[in-house]
């Protein structure tokens, strides 16, 4: 099996680029941050205090977290519930980003992720793929960008969706995302010693995609 991790801050546009050469390639797309922000929206429901530590592991332990492809796109399910576009909120965007830093969530969320690279060829997308939950990886990618280039998009993107959004806010969030998820204890992000960074930056999402796709044809071919 061919495995291809790729990490980088929120809005470096992962998850479109990792999206777009799985098709390419015919691998399996998985997206992580789906799985910690099912979690977020569980806190959230059930009102929970994202930075209650105790609570969230009595709460891991109960409820059901699963990744099913339905016509080749991934679905997140909790409790058997289909909350892929649930999960898709500001607010959940924040909580997933505050439970991510409690180790029990990311152990309860390792093994799911693991397995799907035994079974799969796959691209996944994440904070930590590289580091720790695929460490032997064939190829690791770091895909990151200013986070002014990172909210001009993130805005864009929500008004062609007709939402009527502040982009100083949404700078705001990905300066405090990018702060919580690179200084916490467990598994924070960063890039692995053998990942190939990628600045997205001054990049068109074409040049964008080509520069990952050159990275995985290097890789498959054993270079
Ligand atoms: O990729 P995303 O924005 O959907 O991720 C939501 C949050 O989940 C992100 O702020 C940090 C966390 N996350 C993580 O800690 N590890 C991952 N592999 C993926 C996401």
């Amino acid at each position: 099996m061919f495995s291809v991790a790729i990490d980088g801050p929120a809005g470096a546009g992962k998850s479109t680029i990792a999206k777009t050469a799985a098709k390419k390639l015919g691998f399996i797309y998985v997206d992580t941050g789906a799985l910690y922000r099912a979690v977020g929206l569980a806190c959230l429901r059930k009102g929970i205090s994202t930075d209650d530590k105790d609570e969230i592991t009595v709460l891991i332990g109960e409820i059901s977290v699963e990744l099913v492809y339905i016509d080749g796109e991934q679905r997140v399910l909790l409790d058997g519930e289909d909350v892929s576009e649930k999960i898709r909120t500001e607010d959940v965007s924040m909580a997933a980003s505050v439970v991510s830093k409690i180790p029990e969530v990311r152990m309860f969320l390792l093994e799911l992720q693991r397995g799907f690279s035994r079974t799969n060829d796959i691209i996944m997308d994440g904070r930590d793929i590289g580091t720790v939950v695929l460490p032997g990886a064939q190829v690791k990618i770091f895909l990151t960008a200013s986070p002014e280039s990172r909210a001009d998009r993130r805005t864009l993107q929500l008004r062609e969706k007709g939402e009527s959004v502040d982009r100083e806010a949404i700078l705001n969030d990905i300066i405090k995302r990018d702060y919580q998820d690179t200084h916490r204890k467990t598994a924070p992000l960063r890039a692995a010693e053998d990942a190939h960074i990628i600045d997205t930056t001054q990049l068109t999402l074409e040049e964008s995609v080509e520069a990952v796709m050159k990275c995985i044809r290097e890789g498959m071919s054993g270079k």
